[in-house]
């Protein structure tokens, strides 16, 4: 405790006599009215001094000073940095683990999904991931098992196409084969080698029709199948049409009408693919129709353009319905009548129909109660 001029008035260190002068950076500045504070060597201590003024009404009555050696505050400032280090490494040891665990679990699903890719692209279509979580991962997988379902049923349908397609093919070569053979073989009569000859010429329309479907259904499946939209006249169409199918509906000894307006508008469709829908239409209702049965064509239109063909014939059995379109797919008759065909007709028609924007639906109220099939196609822009 020093006086307003700096001498010590008391001290708690006996070694400093009354009375003394201090004289110190921070003495004076405490004799100024400032506190102020500094480090200095005192024998071979650092200490650090400390001094403040004591004022009453603005006045200095004196100052006081204090000191603390700085050995302890080092030896703190030392134990916190080597903490700070301990606690720094610690954290980054924690973060490098979760980074690597995060990095596993990110990574080792998509080497899966990179391994089952290949395996799949080397033919086992069987393969499929096993998912485990439901984030964007397994969100992934499930799409990839998805792909691999829809890719495995895709081909699938082709390999049993290509073998039904065959099969089709090579019962009516048999046939000629055989008919030719005995042709080359045999001394046959006349009237028999005409028949050989006939039975050869109807066979060969078969496969002809046969190749003629497969070519139309392959060709839209390539997507090389050109939306010809050549404007034509709908309603001499559809005059032709039904004067044909009144001819041969006469040959089946069935009924054949027609209900077409006047005048109909332009549609959106290929005049040759129009005809190939309503001559398998037509044709598949006087096959599937007994003699002395009906057959009726109905067009009309209003946004988009309608076709009916309805008969009196044997219908179908409601669990038939949407398995007629597909293709090779025939109805198996109990009663063993066999009618010729190969199960593409409709399949064709479907195809056709769809290409242009249409659609098409097969009705019956019951085996024995005929069959409608409704066609919808846009018309022309
Ligand atoms: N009008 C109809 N009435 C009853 N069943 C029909 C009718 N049209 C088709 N079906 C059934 O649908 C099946 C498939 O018809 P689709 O035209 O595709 O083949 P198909 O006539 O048997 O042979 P093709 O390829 O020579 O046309 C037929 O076998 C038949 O069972
Ligand atoms: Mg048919």
């Amino acid at each position: 405790l020093l006086d307003a001029e700096g001498r010590v008035i008391a001290s708690t260190n006996p070694s400093v006599p009354l009375g003394l002068r201090l004289y110190s950076p921070e003495i004076e500045a405490a004799l100024q009215s400032h506190t102020a504070h500094d480090v200095r060597h005192t024998g071979n201590e650092e200490l650090a001094y400390a001094a403040a003024p004591v004022l009453y009404e603005g006045d200095i009555l004196g100052v006081i000073q204090v000191a603390a050696p700085m050995q302890p505050a080092y030896q703190d400032a030392r134990e916190r940095w080597v903490e700070l280090i301990i606690e720094a490494g610690v954290i980054l040891l924690l973060s490098l683990a979760v980074s690597l665990w995060l990095g596993q679990t990110i990574t080792r699903p998509i080497r899966q999904l990179h391994a089952s890719a290949l395996r799949i692209a080397n033919g086992a279509l069987d393969e499929r991931i096993l998912i485990k979580s439901k984030d964007e991962i397994g969100q992934l997988g499930q799409a990839f098992n998805y792909m691999a379902t829809q890719v495995s049923n895709l081909l699938n349908m082709q390999r049993s196409f290509v073998s039904n397609a065959a099969h089709e093919l090579r019962t009516p070569l048999m046939s000629l084969k055989l008919r030719t053979q005995s042709l080359l073989t045999e001394n046959l009569p006349d009237d028999q080698k005409t028949t050989y000859l006939q039975e050869i010429d109807s066979e060969v329309n078969r496969l002809a029709s046969v190749v003629t479907d497969l070519l139309i259904l392959a060709r839209i499946d390539e997507g090389k199948h050109e939306r010809r939209l050549e404007p034509f006249d709908v309603s001499a169409f559809f005059s032709d049409v039904a004067r044909q199918a009144n001819i041969q509906a006469r040959q089946h000894h069935q009924q054949f009408r027609a209900a077409l307006p006047d005048s109909l508008p332009d549609v959106a469709i290929g005049m040759n693919d129009l005809r190939i829908v309503l001559d398998n239409l037509l044709s598949n209702a006087m096959k599937y129709t007994p003699i002395e049965g009906t057959i009726l064509l109905e067009v009309s239109s209003d946004t988009h353009l309608h076709i009916q063909v309805s008969d009196t014939g044997e219908g179908f059995a409601p669990e038939h319905q949407s398995l007629l379109f597909e293709r090779f797919y025939r109805v198996d008759r109990p009663n063993g009548r066999l009618v010729s065909g190969t199960g593409l007709g409709l399949a064709v028609v479907k195809t056709i129909v769809e290409h242009y924007g249409g659609q098409i639906q097969a009705n019956s109220s019951g085996v024995g109660k005929g069959a409608t099939f409704t066609v919808t196609l846009p018309l022309a822009a």
